[in-house]
């Protein structure tokens, strides 16, 4: 078959979040910074009961439940993560018994900052591709993280939560095949060293890394149209062709430039651009140079992606802007929140207009790919589905807890002293469970043996 792609989507968040403006106020800082200059309105966060295991656990879970997947007709389980719990045993390991002992299974995991997902995703299209006629089996793809930081300007761009996959023929969303263009490159714009540097924080250099994720953008946005031109003749593809465009989003400001970034290359190449009322601003790009800062975003630009933005982009942003950078499912999270409006849509879109998603995945050090996929309506009924399960993930998020800035410090120093506790150890957000509530029915860390492994239970 030639319609791989994805045919099933869950996501798991922890119940606690704190607001932005809140820690603006705790943190001293200029009211508007956090909401206003990155765009982001809460931020999801795990005490040490939670780590990247039990979110991908929950969220494999929920996948397997939601959609009635048959343990048994799994044979590629792969998990994509920077929150590494153990430097050799992959997590993908610790999600099989939910699949059954003695089972055929391959995938394993793929680090590399927020793009170990992608590199998942596209590695289980390919096991798919070579495996499918003969053996009949779907495939998995985990995306799990918990994005903290130290105490500076770049803590409240944390977050935490997992997206799981299901892969397959016949999928409502088919990977566009062989328009995927990856680009890499040696920097150390964010990383997380082994050896002396004994805690969960990342080294970060916030602005390379901003430059470095817009550069990327530039460079594979090229490439993909240029495949577009030589495999599919389409010499004039540009934003406008899309029915929604998905960023990785630390921060959904930065994806606001992304758009801006990627219209102003659209308009000096001189193909479409949707808005009519920035006309004068779209002109006035054609033709204009490149700039050579990309992270210095013209006004020009900023106008003339305006429609861009409000209808491609913002609307599928919901979750990142309410849940905070969750790494790898970050990028992920965005089909969710496309899917669950998917039918308000449909009455607007233009009749006959193919629905295609333009995705950019980014990872430090640095990874960076554009693809895309494109809506396959004749698949009903699993695509009702696929809304439905994305519309109740949305109202999920009005089901958590907020907490106050002063608790959300009180649990990152529990996480902290977690991190480097001899172990045996227990979490000690056992202890406090009306204080670190769960979902109902959630996998947890219940302790770490004195051989050090972690053992996990269900509340
Ligand atoms: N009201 C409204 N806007 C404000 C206010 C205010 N009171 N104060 C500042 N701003 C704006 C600034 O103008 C700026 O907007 P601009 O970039 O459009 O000009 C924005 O808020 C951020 O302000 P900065 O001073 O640039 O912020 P700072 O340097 O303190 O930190 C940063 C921001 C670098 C993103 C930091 O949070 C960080 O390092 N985060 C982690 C790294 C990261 O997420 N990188 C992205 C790609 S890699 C990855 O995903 C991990």
């Amino acid at each position: 078959p030639e319609d791989f792609g994805i045919s099933g989507i869950s996501c798991y968040f922890p119940k606690t979040f704190v607001k932005q403006n809140e820690l603006e106020k705790a943190n001293g800082i200029a009211a508007g910074k956090y909401t206003i200059g990155l765009g982001q309105t809460e931020m999801a966060f795990c005490s040490d009961k939670e780590d990247s295991v039990s979110l991908a656990l929950n969220a494999t879970q929920m996948l397997l439940d939601e959609y009635q997947i048959d343990p048994s007709s799994v044979g590629f389980l792969a998990v994509g993560s920077e929150t590494l719990v153990d430097k050799s045993k992959s997590i993908m390991s610790a999600l099989m018994p939910l699949f059954g002992e003695d089972v055929e299974m391959s995938g394993a995991d793929r680090k590399h900052a927020c793009y170990g997902g992608t590199q998942a995703l596209f590695d289980a299209l390919a096991w798919l591709n070579w495996t499918y006629a003969e053996d009949h089996k779907l495939a998995i793809v985990v995306c799990t993280d918990i994005a903290v930081y130290d105490e500076g300007p770049a803590r409240c761009t944390g977050g935490a939560g997992a997206v799981a996959l299901l892969l397959s023929p016949g999928a409502p969303l088919v990977f566009d095949r062989g328009l995927q263009s990856t680009i890499a490159c040696h920097s150390y714009d964010f990383f997380k060293p082994v050896g002396s540097y004994n805690c969960e924080y990342p080294i970060v250099a916030g602005a390379d890394s901003i430059s470095c994720y817009l550069g990327f953008l530039s460079n594979c946005y090229k490439k993909y149209k240029q495949k577009s031109k030589v495999k599919r003749g389409q010499s004039s593809l540009s934003l406008a062709d899309f029915d929604a465009a998905c960023f990785h989003s630390p921060f959904t400001k930065l994806v606001r430039k992304a758009v801006a970034v990627m219209v102003a290359e659209d308009a000096r190449d001189g193909r479409r651009v949707m808005g009519e009322e920035n006309r004068e601003e779209i002109e006035r790009l054609r033709g204009s140079d490149e700039p050579t800062n990309l992270s210095l975003i013209s006004s020009d630009a900023l106008k003339a992606s305006e429609h861009s933005w409000i209808h491609l982009s913002n609307p599928n942003l919901e979750m990142n802007r309410r849940l905070g950078n969750m790494y790898t499912p970050s990028l992920y999270v965005q089909l969710v929140g496309y899917l669950s409006r998917l039918e308000e849509e449909r009455m607007e879109r233009e009749e006959g207009k193919e629905r295609r998603i333009l995705m950019y995945s980014y990872g430090s050090g640095s990874i960076a790919s554009v693809f895309s996929f494109t809506l396959n309506e004749g698949r009903t009924e699993r695509l009702k589905r696929m809304v439905q399960v994305s519309r109740s993930i949305m109202g999920r998020l009005e089901e958590r807890i907020e907490r106050t800035p002063e608790e959300y410090a009180e649990t990152m120093a529990q996480r902290e002293k977690f991190y480097v506790q001899r172990v045996p150890s227990t979490p000690s957000s056992l202890c406090s469970p009306s204080l670190h509530p769960l979902f109902p029915g959630s996998f947890h860390l219940s302790s770490i043996d004195e051989n050090n492994r972690r053992h996990y239970a269900r509340t």
